[in-house]
């Protein structure tokens, strides 16, 4: 039969129609992801395929990364945005303000379910902790990047892109805080840490464990957050065009109170101090804490160790000296709370309270 007849002709029309609508429906229920790109590697190019050291990174745009990775329509509405374009060692306290303003305006508004930052890895762990304790939202915010450029063989980048915004999109990741997902693992901002180089499974939290896993176009959670962060913060980072300048000094065996001296005069408001062991004092250097305590000065005491607990009053007396104990905190992201702690009060007391509840 050359033409069917009129009824088949309906029945035809009629699932081109439905299957139309279920599309439309489809696209209707995806969720809205808007990317912010900062640079970093993900956004990064090398001379060849084999250059997976000593590329060039924050190179490529935000479009560009999101045309190639042409399966990110299937998982969400995306949009995207460049709010910088840097190697991410060079983030700042006023790139964070701004970021987390961004992130803020646009989680305010209905038509925004998620938000993927892409980032440089090397600060990474930070911006997303920075967010952790400034995001007024319970919506998904994932921090992503890629530890090859695109330009390499088996690059991470559009892989890690795909999972974060998949993730993003989920309902399972919504109030579990701001996300790092990285290599099929999906991490909590408080805990995870940069931990090689240059190897593609860089990002662990290498005892208190990652929360779950990207696997399947599925995200898997096993883990919450036990600590506070997002919608529950005290900290408003709204109206602020500064951070107080807070710094960090690194101990070891013959330490000495120079580069701390040298801090405390040039206005540090606090000092984290990467202590050995259980946040140890070399007795020069607690001298020196001791005097820029008295000048106003707050202290806090982590580790360069990485893991475990900075326990108070343990390798120093915190309560006769009016430090505050960094609890698992590494001294980068104690120094991001003891930043944000000084935007609301100088009380130590008050401090110690929020390094047992963030
Ligand atoms: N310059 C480093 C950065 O932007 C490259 C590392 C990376 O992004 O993976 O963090």
């Amino acid at each position: 039969m050359l033409y069917p007849q009129p009824a088949r002709w309906c029945k035809a029309l009629l699932a081109c129609a439905m299957l139309l609508s279920s599309y439309a429906g489809a696209a209707e229920k995806l969720a809205h992801v808007t990317i912010l790109a900062t640079g970093g590697t993900i956004a990064g190019s090398g001379a060849t395929s084999t250059t997976t050291v000593g590329y060039t990174a924050a190179t490529v745009g935000v479009n560009q990364l999101i045309a190639a990775v042409p399966e990110l329509a299937k998982v969400a509405d995306v949009k995207g945005e460049q709010v910088f374009q840097i190697a991410s060692e060079n983030m700042s306290n006023e790139h964070w303000l701004k970021l987390a303003q961004r992130v803020n305006t646009l989680l305010a508004q209905p038509d925004v379910d998620g938000i993927v930052i892409t980032h440089g890895t090397d600060t990474l762990e930070e911006t997303a902790y920075f967010l952790d304790l400034t995001v007024k939202s319970r919506k998904p915010v994932v921090l992503v990047g890629a530890m090859r450029p695109g330009t390499a063989l088996s690059a991470d980048g559009p892989i890690n892109l795909y999972n974060a915004v998949l993730l993003a999109a989920s309902q399972e990741a919504v109030g579990k805080g701001v996300l790092v997902a990285m290599n099929d693992q999906i991490h909590a901002a408080r805990d995870v840490t940069k931990t090689n180089t240059s190897t593609p499974d860089s990002f662990k939290t290498p005892e208190l464990g990652m929360l779950g896993y990207i696997q399947g176009n599925k995200p898997y959670f096993y883990h919450v957050p036990a600590r506070k962060h997002t919608a529950d913060t005290e900290f408003d980072v709204s109206k602020l065009s500064a951070l107080p300048q807070v710094d960090i000094v690194y101990g070891y065996a013959n330490v000495g109170p120079v580069a701390l001296n040298a801090l405390v005069a040039a206005g540090a408001k606090g000092i984290v101090h990467a202590g050995v062991g259980d946040g140890s004092l070399a007795t020069p250097v607690k001298a020196a804490l001791v005097a820029a305590r008295k000048q106003g000065v707050l202290i806090v005491r982590s580790s360069r160790v990485g893991q475990g607990i900075v326990a108070r009053n343990g390798e120093a007396n915190d309560d006769e000296l009016d430090f505050v104990a960094s609890d698992t905190l590494n001294p980068q992201k104690a120094r991001i709370l003891l930043m944000l702690a000084l935007t609301k009060t100088t009380d130590s007391k008050q401090i110690q309270r929020m390094f047992a509840t963030y």
